[in-house]
């Protein structure tokens, strides 16, 4: 089993961060120097994977022309001599091939991931949700590849989080199968602390299998009236072996406010153009808060 092909849906409308993604795509802002999209296509590109499709919509074309090549810009750039600019321009039209398909109706994850039939035909292939950011040494798409590969299953990355926050994600019944490993036997969409299997959500990474495909083409609108993805893993694991992967790293959810600010602080504190200065920044004013 060889994982080669990543699937992105970034067909969201961005709610949570409005005004700001009123005509700007979620997926653009940028998290310190580069936008939210480029760091899940280099997780993605860093775990091996080759061939990526972003399921968009009618509102996210700057995502399709950010990882095309800019000429004028791009001649400017060398006149000026402005190497290093010219250098990252480049590099983020070359990261990988990057394919698009849009969702052209708003029916939730699960629906948004069956857009991706053609695209992967009979492969596994991983998906990486646009929203969640990781930080970790190993590429969480990674991790779970080496899973899935090991046990010929599919993955679901998983991380414990706290009961007053299942409500927010998909719990997964799980039984121990191998360090941070487990098989999975059920899991619920957006669970109530009465309702949730364990204390173990998905956070936005997954190896899939093709069968998954049938059963999201046949599945009924579940949580909030949308086709969840979720409900189509809930069939699949029924069928087929599915494992999830504790995996180590930190996840920030860019989609909300705190999360985003997060994730900024943290990536502007680890990066050699911004965090000595912003060390100092956040000390000289905490002295003051
Ligand atoms: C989605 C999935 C959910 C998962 C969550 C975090 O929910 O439907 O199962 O736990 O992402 O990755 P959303 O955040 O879109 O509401």
């Amino acid at each position: 089993m060889k994982v080669r092909k990543a699937v992105i849906p970034a067909a969201g409308l961005g709610t949570r961060m409005l005004p700001a993604t009123k005509t700007v795509p979620k997926e653009m802002l940028p998290l310190v120097d580069k936008p939210v999209i480029q760091y899940i296509i280099e997780e993605a590109v860093a775990a091996g994977i080759e061939d990526i499709l972003i399921v968009t919509n009618r509102a996210k074309s700057a995502m399709d022309d950010y990882f095309d090549y800019y000429p004028e810009l791009e001649t400017r750039l060398n006149q000026a001599g402005k190497e290093k600019e010219l250098c990252e321009v480049r590099r983020a039209a070359d990261l990988a091939n990057i394919f698009y398909v849009r969702q052209k109706e708003t029916r939730g994850l699960g629906h948004a991931i069956w857009r991706a039939k053609r695209f992967v035909g009979d492969e596994p292939f991983a998906v990486l949700l646009g929203d969640d950011i990781m930080k970790a040494s190993v590429p969480v798409t990674r991790q779970l590849i080496d899973a899935a590969e090991k046990y010929s299953a599919s993955a679901v990355g998983v991380q414990y989080v706290a009961t007053e926050a299942i409500s927010k994600y998909s719990s997964v019944k799980v039984s121990p199968l191998e360090g941070r490993v487990f098989q999975v036997s059920d899991m619920n969409e957006k669970p109530t602390p009465e309702q949730m299997l364990s204390n173990y959500a998905i956070l936005g990474r997954y190896v899939l299998t093709p069968e998954i495909f049938d059963i999201l083409e046949n599945l009924s609108p579940g949580y909030g009236g949308e086709i969840q993805l979720t409900d189509g893993l809930k069939q699949l694991c029924r069928t087929n072996p599915m494992v999830a992967v504790d995996f180590e790293g930190r996840r920030y959810d860019t989609g909300n406010l705190n999360g985003f600010l997060e994730a900024t602080i943290d990536f502007a504190l680890g990066h050699p153009q911004t965090g000595d200065w912003l060390r100092r920044f956040i000390l000289d004013k905490a002295k003051h808060l």
